[in-house]
């Protein structure tokens, strides 16, 4: 059971969510969003979420709450409270909170009842963005492991888009800003992954189907969020585009990627195949692609994709739970709530069997 603490002790978003009631914290954060909002006594209150490493937290900040400013040296001995336009800046922003835990409604809620605006150069946002938990080297020699084992023809178009602009956007980018790898090198780990579990289903099928095309998997599931690197920034936090929320990411990296295939002067049935697998990738036209997989290579991908991304739902439903709980909140992006199977589980049901 968690224990109850009464003086505030440094603690991240996932040490936080471990509390319980009455319990008080503080924590150094960026902050995605800041929302006003007016209680029904007409006074002022704020919905905020704030990130780390560890992931995001969502609060509340009352009217009472303390807003100060350490944003510059000389405020430091003396520090002012926050204006308004201030408040209203903070997004993307380094804050120290101190906050505590509170019923409602028989949930948890987090309070924020001081908030202090860090001196960013002290607090660079960087440091507190989010970021693969897998090391950048080890992602980018995967990278370049995955691209040496296609055949010349692909091998070199996929040389020529990762070695180039769109490859280091492409390291750098998130592949979403929320529900999956929303962080900094998020699109590099879930296009890994994806073509990890592509090349191994081809690979399982490729004796029944001798026509599959194990270089146009790797090169189609490598590049099928290549959209992303357009539609998302990390401004330090993942944000949507303009051309994101109008075009979307299928179009946006079809595009890119007829650009490129002319560029480097891609066979013609290679731009085909491999532009279909960007194109169909969702699998169905409700959920955005314009064509439905028609090839044994976008199929895989496809399947690969979906896959990874309910992977990544159920690891992130599941990974603030208590330790006597099993089944997630509802989660929304996946429609489900998710279930951690734990030795608990198993142990209860062998004594009812006994
Ligand atoms: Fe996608
Ligand atoms: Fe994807």
């Amino acid at each position: 059971m968690p224990t109850t603490t009464t003086s505030p002790r440094m603690a991240n978003t996932s040490d936080i969510k471990m509390l319980a009631v009455s319990d008080v914290f503080k924590g150094i954060f960026i902050v995605n969003t800041l929302l006003k909002k007016t209680d029904k006594n007409g006074r002022p209150y704020w919905e905020i979420t704030v990130s780390d490493q560890h992931g995001n937290l969502n609060a509340k900040i009352w009217s009472d709450a303390g807003w100060w400013d350490r944003s510059t040296p000389d405020l430091e001995l003396k520090p002012d409270m926050l204006t308004e336009s201030h408040i209203n800046g903070l997004k993307g922003k380094v804050v120290g909170i101190t906050g505590k835990v509170a019923d409602f409604r028989g949930q948890l809620q987090y309070n924020f009842n001081a908030i202090t605006l860090l001196n960013q150069g002290k607090y660079p946002p960087t440091q507190y963005t989010a970021h693969s938990e897998i090391p950048l080297p080890v992602l980018t020699d995967r990278l370049e492991s995955m691209i040496d084992s296609c055949r010349p023809e692909v091998r070199d178009f996929l040389k020529f888009v990762f070695d180039g602009e769109t490859g280091l956007a492409f390291r750098d980018a998130p592949a979403a800003v929320s529900n999956h790898h929303a962080y900094a090198h998020g699109l590099l780990e879930h296009s890994l992954a994806v073509t990890d579990s592509a090349r191994a289903l081809a690979d399982t099928y490729a004796d029944i189907y001798p026509s599959l095309d194990m270089d146009v998997v790797v090169a189609g599931a490598l590049l099928h969020d290549l959209g992303k690197i357009y539609s998302y920034s990390m401004s330090p936090i993942p944000e949507i585009t303009l051309p994101g929320a109008v075009m979307d990411h299928i179009a946006l990296g079809y595009a890119a990627f007829d650009k490129l295939a002319d560029e480097a002067k891609l066979p013609p049935t290679l731009k085909l195949e491999i532009g279909h697998i960007i194109l169909s990738h969702h699998g169905q036209k409700e959920f955005g692609s314009p064509v439905l997989p028609a090839t044994l290579e976008a199929l895989i991908v496809s399947i690969s994709d979906e896959l990874d991304f309910k992977l990544f739902c159920w690891k992130d439903a599941v990974k603030d739970l208590q330790p006597e709980q099993n089944i997630s909140a509802y989660h929304f992006a996946a429609q489900r709530r998710f279930w951690r199977i734990t030795a608990q589980n198993n142990a209860d049901e062998e004594t009812s069997r006994n």
